[in-house]
């Protein structure tokens, strides 16, 4: 029998990397937080049809990567490629009231040809801020984006788009397929395909015949209205203020169809060919399209595993320490002698990881060391009979001092304010 192993394109995270991963996801949390937004769960698996609706039946997404669940009799479901239409439904189904910001964490599956950077089960930190205006909701949330950076000592360049509305967009899809279509020729295969079923898609393209070709195409911000320039000014003018640095790409579209306006990627050389960590933009008509009322909507989603890659490669993250503090004990008794007094040292430092080694009191000290603990717990034949325990710091310049077991809890409590 062949040994059973995880999915392709689907991974385990184990220790260190899922420490790693957690304490990001804490940072986040917390930075969201700062930002003035609050957590949503929303179901792994979804109706079809909400997908179908929001992301688009024509894009890739949609037509070649859902997984779909089986299930008799009812409406078909499947799995959460992402995750700013489950927000859109849940906003909707609740009737929550606007302004309402919103993040979430969790795993999305697109059925991808795996690789570096891309695959089947990815997890996402995405926010989704319903009813805050333009421009000054886009620039809160990419300010947030910049905050995620400097925390994590990162620096990925910040790629905009003006998409403008649909009629904007309709007429400029015109030209573009009439051009397109002059020149059919000299498309790569997938750009014709494209060019048939969702044309926009081939300014995506990284073929060099097409990208050559593309150089002559319509400029999408020729099709751009008055109003809509002055928007996309003033948008600018907001993330300058702001001091965010980007660059405008008149090519980049997403592989989503629900956007207007705004689009924006931010992509790090760390990557290679999946380039983007985090993407997003304005959705103004999303909830309208899903039933609701409309609702001005702006968010981003960023990719955890492509944010360690960078992290990795930049050489920004170094593994936690394996123990914070670790019993030293004499070996007086059995097991759960030890067991018992680990649990009270445990519950007098609550916010420890504290753990047992084994070996004598010479090794468990040098293990202690091994796993990064600041603090060895001694407790030897002496500290036992006395009820005492001697603290032993291993990365401070700080004295020995021998405190009666009672009283660690209060030891180790932040000094009260004044
Ligand atoms: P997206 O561009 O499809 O946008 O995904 C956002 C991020 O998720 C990407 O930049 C990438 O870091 C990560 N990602 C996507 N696919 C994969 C994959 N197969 N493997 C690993 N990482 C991946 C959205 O999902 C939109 N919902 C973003 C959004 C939120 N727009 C408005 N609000």
């Amino acid at each position: 029998m062949n040994a059973l192993s995880a999915p392709r394109g689907m991974h385990d995270l184990v220790a260190p990397g899922s420490e790693i991963r957690q304490r990001l996801e804490h940072t986040l949390i917390e930075l969201a937080h700062n930002y003035g937004f609050f957590p949503i769960r929303t179901p792994l698996a979804e109706q079809l049809e909400l997908f179908k609706r929001s992301v688009g039946e024509t894009t890739d997404i949609v037509e070649k990567e859902m997984y779909l669940l089986q299930q008799e009799g009812s409406r078909q479901l499947a799995l959460r490629p992402e995750n700013t239409a489950g927000c859109v439904r849940a906003l909707l189904q609740h009737s929550l009231p606007l302004p309402q910001k919103l993040y979430y964490l969790g795993p999305m599956f697109r059925y991808e040809r795996p690789q570096a950077g891309r695959y089947r089960q990815f997890h996402q930190f995405g926010v989704e801020f319903f009813g805050g205006e333009a421009p000054v909701a886009d620039c809160e949330i990419i300010a947030l984006c910049c905050a995620i950076w400097n925390r994590l000592g990162m620096n990925p360049r910040l790629e905009i788009n003006y998409l403008g509305s649909r009629e904007e967009r309709r007429a400029f899809n015109r030209k573009l397929v009439a051009f397109l279509q002059r020149h059919e020729d000299r498309l790569d295969s997938d750009s014709r395909k494209r060019l048939g079923r969702n044309p926009l898609r081939v300014l995506d393209s990284k073929h060099p015949d097409t990208l050559a070709l593309l150089d002559h195409a319509p400029n999408l911000h020729d099709f751009l209205q008055p109003q809509s320039r002055a928007a996309f000014e003033e948008l600018q003018q907001g993330l300058n203020r702001l001091g965010i640095a980007y660059t405008i790409n008149p090519r980049l579209v997403r592989g989503l169809d629900y956007y207007n306006d705004l689009v924006f990627e931010w992509t790090s050389e760390h990557l290679g060919a999946q380039a983007a960590v985090c993407a997003g933009g304005r959705y103004d008509q999303l909830c309208a399209d899903l039933g609701g009322g409309g609702a001005p909507a702006t968010g981003f989603a960023l990719g955890l595993e492509r944010l360690g890659l960078i992290l990795e490669s930049g050489g920004l993250l170094s593994p936690p320490p394996q123990a914070d503090a670790v019993l030293v004990w004499a070996n007086q008794g059995d097991a759960f002698d030890k067991l018992d007094l680990l649990t009270q040292l445990r519950a007098a430092l609550p916010r420890m990881r504290v753990v047992g080694v084994t070996g004598n009191m010479h090794k468990q000290l040098n293990k202690a060391d091994k796993l990064g603990a600041r603090l060895a717990l001694i407790v030897g034949a002496s500290e036992r009979e006395s009820g005492q325990v001697t603290l032993k710091y291993l990365r401070e310049e700080k004295e020995q001092t021998t405190i009666p077991l009672a009283t660690l809890a209060s030891h180790f409590q932040p000094e009260p304010a004044d």
